[in-house]
């Protein structure tokens, strides 16, 4: 088991979900630019690094049938498949490192939050960019939420990077046309608030 793996796992393990500072009991800015982003409910979606998150329930709710969850620890993803019971069987659950990943076919729509701005080596980053680029499919759109300027400099004991929209369009290249951007502020459990920026980019 890698470093980062035992990290989140221990992390997964050590809270309840509504307690982790990520916590959102309805994702609702995710969704919001899920259902602007055009798809259909037959489209193939994936959800990185979505360790507990609630959107897999939402996506569920709104009827879409391919969904895939991948993320690192297999601790997070149990979370959900338990809080989904029977439902959990109707989704494509992989244990993985989105830099290691390779996917398995095209993807109408891949989204991030609160996992991309973890990649501080620029190696990672170029690794996340290879499997998003080999499993979107062109045409098909990427929403991405990470911390924003004036967000936190660290999240869960680990160092983030921060981004504007520009200098997110500027690391996803050319490949990727910027659709939007929205600022968004995430209150964490504790009542805190932090600056999250969403982008949204179109695979050309
Ligand atoms: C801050 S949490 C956000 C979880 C979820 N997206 C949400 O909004 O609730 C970051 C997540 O990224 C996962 N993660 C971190 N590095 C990863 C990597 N290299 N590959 C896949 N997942 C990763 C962690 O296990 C954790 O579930």
């Amino acid at each position: 088991m890698s470093e980062r793996e035992d990290h989140w796992n221990a992390v997964y393990g050590a809270r309840a979900e509504a307690a982790l500072t990520w916590f959102e009991d309805a994702p609702e800015m995710s969704i919001d630019l899920i259902r602007s982003a055009g798809v259909t409910a037959d489209a193939r979606v994936i959800d990185v690094g979505g360790g507990a998150s609630r959107l897999v329930d939402a996506l569920l709710d709104d009827g879409f049938s391919q969904i895939t969850v991948l993320d690192l620890s297999a601790q997070a993803l149990r979370v959900s498949q338990e809080r989904l019971g029977k439902r959990a069987g109707r989704v494509h659950w992989v244990a993985g490192d989105i830099t290691l990943w390779l996917p398995d076919g095209a993807y109408d729509l891949w989204h991030d939050r609160a996992v991309f701005h973890f990649l501080t080596d620029p190696e990672d980053r170029a690794a996340y960019l290879r499997a998003l680029r080999q499993a979107l499919r062109p045409g098909g759109v990427a929403v991405i939420g990470t911390f924003a300027l004036d967000g936190p400099e660290t999240c869960s004991g680990l160092p983030v990077v921060r981004y504007a929209p520009e200098t997110l369009a500027q690391v996803f290249g050319d490949g990727f046309e910027p659709v939007s951007s929205r600022a968004h502020r995430h209150r964490t459990p504790m009542g805190r608030m932090q600056s999250f920026v969403f982008c949204t980019f179109r695979r050309r």
